[in-house]
């Protein structure tokens, strides 16, 4: 397969940024490596129908800035990077994923893949026949990062709730997928009610059945009266539109770039609902894929545990600071990876 590659263009703060392109299997996307500072740049996989390559080039920059960050604030010897593949109806699944993989492979280290929206595991096994570089959940030693993922967003969620003083809470969880789906369980589990929400109804028939979930519409989820609002779907979803029909008083979910922007964080805090930044929280998966890959590690759940202290900590300093948590935690990154 002869993959072609080229520079997207500079972007300030990026290290690399490509478009890349296989003819015969119809693969098409982006790749960018945002920062290897701190140690190789860890980044899953997005598969999207984009509106445009414009729309693509944002999400990739977006997202694999965040992995920076989230690494670095799970203290982990990494740096950031994300691909996103662009779905059409044109292209072959099997071959797409394997062409990525010899595309990783390329990289030699330097950028290591695994799941994000839209992957399924039988394309990440595709993108191991050709790598090495991919958190591939075939192997038992690895475990579920969704799973992962779900458990630390439920510490952070915990530690909001010990923040807030909040005993019993109603968390209303907008999709119900690889980790919204998990988290759902958990905070059923722990005795909590959960509200669910997705465009696949049929996930949360699934969701009402096994954990008494009472289903909200996702064109409701947002505005609906809970204690929690948890966004596991896609980004972006705190806005300029939803900020004024938010009813909760936590924020906190698996979503990346929850916040439109860090000016929407400040308004979260103008208006008293508690809001832990998403990468600190939806660090997990990440932090399970980076000890397996660069510590050799069985059990990260140690590691991830200290997301709940992580969070009280930064909740506990905007408080008496008045700064939104979005941005303290953005000024404790980046001067880890900075130095
Ligand atoms: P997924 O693709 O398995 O699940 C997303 C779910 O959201 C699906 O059930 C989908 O039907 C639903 N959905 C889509 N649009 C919706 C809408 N408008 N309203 C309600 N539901 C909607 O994705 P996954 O892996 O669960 O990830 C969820 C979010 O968490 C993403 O933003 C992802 O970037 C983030 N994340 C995931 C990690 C992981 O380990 N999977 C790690 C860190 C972040």
């Amino acid at each position: 397969m002869a993959i072609k590659i080229q520079q997207a263009g500079e972007f300030t703060g990026f290290e690399q940024v490509i478009r890349f392109q296989e003819d015969s299997s119809g693969l098409r996307g982006f790749l960018a490596i945002h920062s290897t500072r701190l140690g190789p740049a860890l980044g899953g996989v997005r598969l999207k129908a984009y509106a445009s390559d414009a729309d693509a080039i944002e999400d990739v920059l977006k997202l694999s800035r965040g992995m920076t960050y989230k690494c670095a604030l799970a203290e982990l010897p990494a740096g950031g990077g994300k691909a996103v593949i662009l779905d059409h109806a044109g292209m072959v699944r099997d071959a797409a994923f394997r062409a990525f993989g010899e595309l990783v492979e390329s990289f030699e280290g330097r950028y290591r893949t695994g799941p994000d929206v839209g992957i399924h595991d039988e394309d990440l096994r595709n993108v191991a026949k050709a790598t090495r570089w991919v958190a591939d959940e075939s192997d038992p030693r690895l475990g579920d990062i969704s799973m992962h993922t779900a458990i630390g967003v439920w510490h952070g969620l915990r530690a909001c709730l010990d923040h807030t003083g909040i005993r019993t809470a109603t968390v209303a969880i907008q999709g119900l997928g690889n980790v919204g789906m998990r988290l759902a369980e958990i905070v059923h589990r722990e005795g909590h009610s959960v509200l669910a929400a997705d465009v696949d109804p049929q996930r949360v028939a699934q969701a009402e059945a096994r954990f008494g979930a009472r289903a909200i519409s996702p064109q409701r989820i947002t505005a609906e009266e809970c204690d929690v609002f948890a966004p596991c779907a896609l980004g972006g979803v705190v806005n300029r539109a939803t900020i004024p029909e938010l009813r909760c008083r936590v924020v906190c979910g698996a979503a990346n770039n929850v916040l439109e922007s860090l000016e929407t964080g400040d308004e979260l805090r103008r208006q008293g609902i508690v809001y832990p930044p998403d990468y600190l929280v939806n660090a997990g998966g990440v932090i399970r894929g980076g000890e397996y890959f660069l510590l050799n590690s069985d059990d990260s759940l140690p590691s991830i545990e200290k997301i709940y202290a992580r969070t009280r900590n930064i909740l506990r300093e905007s408080e008496q600071s008045g700064e939104p948590t979005a941005r303290i935690a953005d000024r404790m990154a980046e001067s880890r990876f900075r130095g």
